[in-house]
């Protein structure tokens, strides 16, 4: 593997909790704990996860809006997390989020949104005007939307809007934080087919977040499971759909609607997660996932379990995945293949 883009050692992040009468810390949320991955340039990483399992809270430690209790982001070798918080990175790093009206100033006409990250480059007036011009004809807008207003555009074309905005420094990370999810199923699928298109042809890098995993699977090259604040699986995108290794991946994918009879044959049978996502404020002890996890046994409410490595590019942390996991009380990982098949 060339050198890694970007990456991520044990990332975390608690949130003091005020409180009380005199307003003192009460304790904290834990939304983000000892995260780490990588990525080469060119790789889409998926980031997956349930509500408040610390998706965008990873996103904003990366942009450098919010500063990591712990942990390390270099970005093509440089430590990120000593420098001055957003501007070091702006440049580098852009991000694209779920609510495309919300970046773009209802004032403003779509030539001139898009032109300010073009100005803030101090460039001459007719280069901003064509730089507008080749970012729209990028996302595949006529050049005639630059004299259009936000209210006059649809969700996906404001969201086209939102890519050329953050295309406009030419960055080499995008994070796209569930992007898609506020559109319709037919403009999402459009929306990932630019979104793989630019990075294609421009060699982008990406970070893609979404609680649907089935938008991963054709897009994403490797995926991360979130629950919790903490990775409880993460691997090249195929092993991860044809051979998940955590209960709860398992769970997650069981509930991914297929699209062929193949995709069907390898779908796993587990059962589907229920119960809500505990608070995390109140994390559970030992594996966070035990108190909904169907196959749980003795040690899972006692000890966080370790990363075990399928693969030397696949882990998930479960103690069932420990070689000794039987003699400690687990059902053997065989009964739960059949169990998946049946
Ligand atoms: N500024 C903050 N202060 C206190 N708690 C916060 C803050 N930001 C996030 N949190 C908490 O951290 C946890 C993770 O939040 P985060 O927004 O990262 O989740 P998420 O995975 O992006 O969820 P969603 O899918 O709903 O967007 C949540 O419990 C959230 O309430
Ligand atoms: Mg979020």
């Amino acid at each position: 593997m060339s050198a890694p883009l970007i990456e991520i050692i044990g990332l975390s992040k608690a949130f003091p909790l005020r409180g009380g009468l005199f307003g003192g810390i009460r304790g904290d949320v834990k939304a983000v704990s000892d995260v780490s991955f990588s990525l080469a340039k060119g790789d889409v990483f998926g980031l997956a996860g349930e509500s408040g399992s610390g998706k965008s809270t990873i996103a904003r430690m990366i942009m450098g809006l919010t500063h990591p209790s712990a942990g390390a982001i270099l970005l093509d070798g440089l430590d990120l997390t000593g420098l001055p918080l957003a501007l070091a990175r702006s440049k580098a790093v852009q991000m694209v989020f779920q609510n495309p009206g919300s970046s773009l100033n209802p004032r403003r006409s779509i030539g001139q949104s898009i032109a300010v990250p073009l100005e803030a480059r101090k460039i001459a007036r007719a280069d901003v005007e064509r730089g507008v011009a080749r970012l729209l004809d990028m996302v595949q807008l006529p050049a005639d939307f630059s004299t259009r207003y936000p209210h006059e555009l649809s969700g996906g074309q404001k969201q086209r809007i939102a890519i050329a905005r953050a295309l406009a420094v030419e960055p080499q990370l995008i994070i796209l934080d569930e992007p898609t999810s506020a559109l319709d199923v037919s403009v999402q699928a459009k929306i990932i087919e630019l979104l793989n298109e630019l990075r294609r042809s421009l060699g982008l890098t990406y970070i893609f977040i979404s609680h649907d995993l089935s938008l991963m699977r054709n897009f994403a090259s490797r995926v991360g499971v979130l629950y919790l604040g903490r990775l409880v699986e993460e691997g090249p995108t195929r092993k991860l759909f044809e051979a998940p290794a955590h209960p709860y991946t398992r769970s997650l994918l069981a509930a991914v609607p297929v699209i062929s009879a193949e995709e069907e044959a390898i779908k796993p049978k587990a059962p589907i997660v229920e119960g809500e996502i505990p608070s995390p404020m109140n994390q559970p002890p030992g594996c966070a996932f035990h108190t909904r996890c169907p196959l749980a046994f003795g040690l899972c409410d006692q000890q966080n379990p370790e990363a075990y490595w399928l693969d030397g590019d696949h882990f998930a942390r479960c103690h069932l995945l420990a070689p000794d996991a039987a003699s400690l009380g687990a059902k053997p990982i065989e009964t739960l293949k059949r169990e998946n098949a049946g």
